[in-house]
């Protein structure tokens, strides 16, 4: 489906009734590294999967994209949907946008879910890289950058023994806009350290890490999990940064049941 949010077409899958769960993809992905679990809630929940502008099938003005913009285009899209309050997921980048959404829109959120991501801000050398990867994809396209990034993305298993989703997830990020690729990460250049915001977190949160994550690996997982007051933690085998489709019965039993937990509070 689609909406215009903040004055550009924003696309976003809907489906199922109940609590609204708003999942967030990461960069350069796009809503479909969250189908799985789409299909595991669906038959209690209500799940809402966007593209975020610049990926996916959303437009991709001009950037950059801070990661308040897109916290603002998530409550719009809310908005638009007449849905007040969500149990808010995002993994990697849509972990940077769920602490945004948070600080911007707190009442909105009835628990978090963060999956492999972290609450530091970018070192100056990260920053560099960042324009370095935002002017590959604009002088090259988004192959190049999809390149670079798909050695360290997922797991030695499902690198050996899952050739049909390396060559997806390979394709889903070549096909990313090079000005959403360029958008993207001078967006998350800019973005503010969330340290200080996780002893201030008030609502459940759930954390997902890929025991194999090379980018954003188990110790970021463990610190954050540590520091959030109300915070679980749980590791999923055979996974690097994308468990969500990497092992999607392992993420979806940890879903479902951090769900159904909610549900008696
Ligand atoms: C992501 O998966 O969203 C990216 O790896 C996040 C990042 O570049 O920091």
């Amino acid at each position: 489906m689609q909406a215009t949010i903040n004055g550009i077409n924003i696309y976003y899958a809907d489906k199922g009734q109940g609590d609204a769960v708003l999942l967030v993809h990461g960069f350069p992905l796009n809503h479909t590294i969250w189908m799985p679990q789409m299909r595991a809630l669906v038959p209690r929940y209500r799940v809402i999967l966007p593209d975020l502008r610049g990926h996916g099938r959303s437009d991709a003005p001009p950037g950059p994209y801070p990661m308040d913009l897109y916290a603002d285009d998530l409550a719009a899209l809310l908005d638009h949907l007449q849905v007040q309050r969500v149990v808010l997921g995002g993994l990697s980048m849509g972990g940077y946008i769920a602490f945004a959404f948070y600080r911007k829109y707190a009442p909105r959120v009835r628990a978090l879910i963060l999956a492999d991501t972290r609450a530091g801000a970018d070192t100056s050398e990260g920053r560099e890289r960042r324009e370095a990867g935002a002017r590959l994809a604009e002088r090259e396209g988004a192959a190049a950058v999809a390149a670079q990034m798909l050695p360290n993305l997922l797991s030695p298993h499902t690198r050996a023994r899952r050739p049909a989703l390396v060559a997806r997830v390979q394709s889903m990020m070549a096909r990313t806009k090079p000005a959403g690729i360029a958008g993207a990460q001078r967006g998350m250049a800019q973005r503010p350290d969330s340290l200080s915001l996780l002893p201030a977190i008030a609502v459940p949160v759930l954390i997902l890490v890929g025991e194999d994550d090379a980018l954003t690996p188990p110790a970021e997982a463990e610190r954050m999990a540590a520091a959030i007051p109300d915070a679980r933690l749980v590791k999923i085998p055979q996974a690097g940064h994308i468990p969500t489709l990497e092992n999607a019965r392992a993420v979806n039993r940890a879903l479902l049941s951090f769900l159904a937990d909610l549900d008696r509070t």
